[in-house]
């Protein structure tokens, strides 16, 4: 058996009828599907706990909690599997409406669940989207299953960031470090693939097997991107030095959690990671902003204009590995970039 806590708040003011039209559909429905459990109302929120069989819990939030447009900003707390006994057995959907109370108590118990709301939304800013998706369903991320499967890899990272990283002023490299990582989630959300992590400068991506056209096309977006960011930038700003290089690979890759009881990260791992990775430091190497492999080039329907690149023996890989790359752009050199943005910044510092 299943058990799910979740919050939310009032989508617009809700009277009394609304309330009791939510609670007449619950039971009913809660009653027919051997579902039990509780609603609180608390000023503008919702407090609510189910239990039932996983199945039936999961169809129920999914489908008609979540899809209800009478409340908003619908946080997951708890959902635990394998639940021995029902905690509210004679329930199948008790309303208690602390509104209704003139104590201080719900005044105490809603500023609690707001700090809640708050405090989740601070640190979702700091968590993998996959990793969201899966709360806001009502999945404990924990308990998911390792498994194998096919995916293209996308490794981005800015061009020259060591080099950057010792001259530029910290509020000037996270300005850098920020622009790329923004464009970068912006292009693979666009084009449905998943932000794994950050490191760094650079973002690990991955989208499903059959979508390389997809993640070919966040590559060029990113690239485009980048190229406008550079073209917007006024005088001193750092964004001049916006240069990416990306690594696309395409093949079998671990999905999982890995890490300890301090630091868990739900990530894939593999040699198709490894081998988007290594491509992506090769397109400083070979001054192209776009590298793949033959595996992600041959599943692509578009033409996207890849032009061999020749084989390469890449780090950690045992065998020579034909390589393709996309647009081939100027060299670039990253001193001179620099020199550049810092001879603006002490000619400003004089007028
Ligand atoms: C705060 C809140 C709690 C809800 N709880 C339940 C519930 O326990 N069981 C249920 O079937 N629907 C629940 N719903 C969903 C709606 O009651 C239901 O989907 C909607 O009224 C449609 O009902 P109908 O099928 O009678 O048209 C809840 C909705 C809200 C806003």
């Amino acid at each position: 058996m299943k058990r799910l806590s979740y919050i939310s708040r009032f989508a617009r003011p809700l009277t009394k009828r609304d309330i009791d039209a939510i609670h007449l559909s619950a039971t009913r429905y809660n009653r027919e599907h051997g579902v039990t459990g509780i609603l609180v109302c608390l000023g503008d929120m919702f407090f609510q706990e189910l239990e039932g069989k996983g199945a039936v819990i999961d169809k129920l939030y999914n489908e008609r909690i979540l899809q209800d447009n009478r409340h908003q900003n619908v946080l997951c707390l708890n959902s635990v599997n394998g639940v021995g006994a029902r905690m509210f057995p004679d329930w199948h959907m008790q309303i208690f409406n602390l509104n209704e109370e003139t104590e201080v108590l719900p005044m105490a118990f809603r500023q609690a669940l707001i700090a809640l709301l708050e405090s989740n939304h601070m640190i979702s800013q700091y968590t993998q989207p996959s990793i969201l998706r899966f709360l806001e369903r009502g999945i404990n991320p924990t308990l998911i299953k390792p498994r194998r499967l096919r995916a293209t890899v996308l490794f981005s990272d800015i061009v020259g960031f060591s080099y950057f990283a010792e001259r530029l002023k910290p509020v000037d490299l996270i300005d850098l470090v920020n622009s790329h990582i923004d464009a970068c989630t912006q292009s693979v959300d666009r084009n449905g693939g998943q932000v794994n992590k950050l490191l760094g400068d650079g973002v690990l991506a991955y989208f499903p097997q059959r979508r390389a056209d997809a993640a070919v096309a966040a590559a060029t977006d990113l690239i485009e991107e980048m190229n406008r960011r550079r073209s917007r930038a006024s005088g001193t700003s750092p964004h001049h030095l916006l240069y990416g290089g990306v690594g696309l690979a395409n093949g079998m890759v671990y999905e999982g959690n890995i890490g300890s009881a301090l630091k868990r990260d739900f990530t894939i791992l593999g040699n198709t990671v490894n081998l988007a990775s290594r491509l992506e430091s090769l397109t400083r190497v070979l001054k192209v902003p776009v590298i793949a492999t033959a595996s992600v080039t041959d599943r692509a329907r578009r033409s996207w204009g890849f032009q061999s690149l020749g084989a390469h023996t890449l780090k950690g890989q045992s065998e020579a590995l034909e390589i393709f790359g996309l647009k081939l752009v100027q060299s670039l050199h990253v001193d001179k970039l620099y020199q550049q943005i810092t001879g603006l910044r002490r000619s400003n510092e004089r007028d």
